[in-house]
């Protein structure tokens, strides 16, 4: 299949119609949204769907989020919308938090991995509300990577891993955010954050009260554990290369990678730190800017392949605020490796 690429300079862009049509007949387009690129489907149809699966090579049991335009759109979507979801939707829409609900039967089970519920939301990227208005319909969409890799936040990353496996790809740029929305289960009392995002546990506390955040965002789950979310029990946006969280002074840090082999290691550093370190470097923003680490994480993640390193030695962010979610998608791509120095 040959993947085209658009790069529409407004919504009101004819390719923005083209792919609407793509996407209303059953195809497959990557999408740029805030957080990173999405592969979206009709939302409605569970050939679609499938075709995201296959794409993706996703394990059939971690279920997809579905994009909407429009508030209303949710009530078509879901069983019954509490006044919780409400509060969060008017307080967060459009943007990058996703709100688990109970799935009402127009959404094919297959986009819920079998689930009873389905996670909605409504994305702030002007073109990808644009290409959900275009489709007519509502858009299934993971990130846009094959399953394991770091997500993308350029059509560049989709185009390596998706070429020739969909219809197309919508250039938006570089996205804002970086890493994946924020996701809160309302099917649970309290409501329990699964995955951290741009919008943290104390924001969603002051809008709607109690919520736990699950085990899994921070711990390493046990063999065989049940799991809130299917999508975090696998390994996760990982280079090839053997990665290392180094928690510690930056001293210590480049103490610690002097005991290796320089031609083997490098390092993921916070900005002006490079230059006193004696390895290949790339940088994930400064230190007390969680906000930049969110935005170069997972460009980083994709670049440290290409350096034929052994070893990635990576300053521990400071989990604060958005840095939760930088800290949960570092946890994951290190395998849990993490060192004291
Ligand atoms: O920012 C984002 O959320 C991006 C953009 C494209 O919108 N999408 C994204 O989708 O990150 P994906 O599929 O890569 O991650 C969705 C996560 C997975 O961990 C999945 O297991 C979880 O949400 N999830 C989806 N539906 C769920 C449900 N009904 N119950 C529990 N977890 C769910
Ligand atoms: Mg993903």
């Amino acid at each position: 299949m040959e993947t085209k690429i658009y790069k529409p300079s407004s919504e009101n862009d004819k390719e923005i119609k083209l792919v609407g049509d793509i996407l209303r007949n059953g195809g497959v387009v990557g999408i740029p949204t805030e957080t990173v690129y999405g592969l979206a489907a009709n939302a409605l149809n569970a050939d679609a769907v499938k075709k995201i699966f296959l794409a993706k090579g996703r394990p059939q049991d971690n279920p997809l989020i579905v994009h909407i335009a429009d508030i209303k759109e949710i009530y078509d979507i879901t069983k019954d919308v509490p006044e919780k979801a409400l509060k969060l939707a008017n307080a967060f829409w459009p943007g990058p938090l996703t709100i688990i609900l109970k799935r009402s039967d127009i959404i094919p089970s297959s986009v819920s991995a079998g689930l009873d519920t389905v996670a909605i939301r409504m994305p702030s990227h002007p073109l990808a509300r644009a290409i959900i208005r275009s489709a007519g319909v509502p858009l299934a969409a993971p990130s846009a990577n094959t399953s394991g890799k770091p997500s993308p936040t350029t059509a560049n990353h989709v185009f390596d891993d998706l070429n020739g496996k969909i219809d197309a790809i919508i250039d938006g740029g570089t996205c804002n955010v970086g890493v994946e929305s924020t996701v809160i289960s309302l099917c649970t009392n309290p409501p329990r954050l699964l995955r951290p995002g741009k919008i943290t546990p104390a924001q969603l506390k002051e809008v709607i009260g109690e919520v736990v955040v699950d085990d899994a965002v921070l711990g390493k789950l046990k063999k065989g554990a049940k799991v809130a979310s299917p999508g975090m029990k696998y390994k996760h946006y990982s280079p090839d290369c053997n990665v290392v969280i180094v928690r510690g002074s930056f001293e210590n840090f480049k103490k610690h990678i002097e005991k290796f082999d320089k031609e083997d290691t490098m390092a993921i550093c916070f900005n002006g730190e490079e230059k006193k370190l004696g390895v290949k470097c790339l940088c994930f923003g400064n230190e007390d800017k969680p906000e930049q680490q969110a935005h170069d994480l997972f460009d980083d993640l994709r670049k440290v392949d290409k350096f034929g390193a052994k070893n990635v030695f990576v300053r521990c962010p400071s989990g604060e605020g958005v840095g939760l979610a930088v800290m949960n998608r570092l946890l994951r791509a290190a395998e849990f490796e993490v060192i004291d120095v």
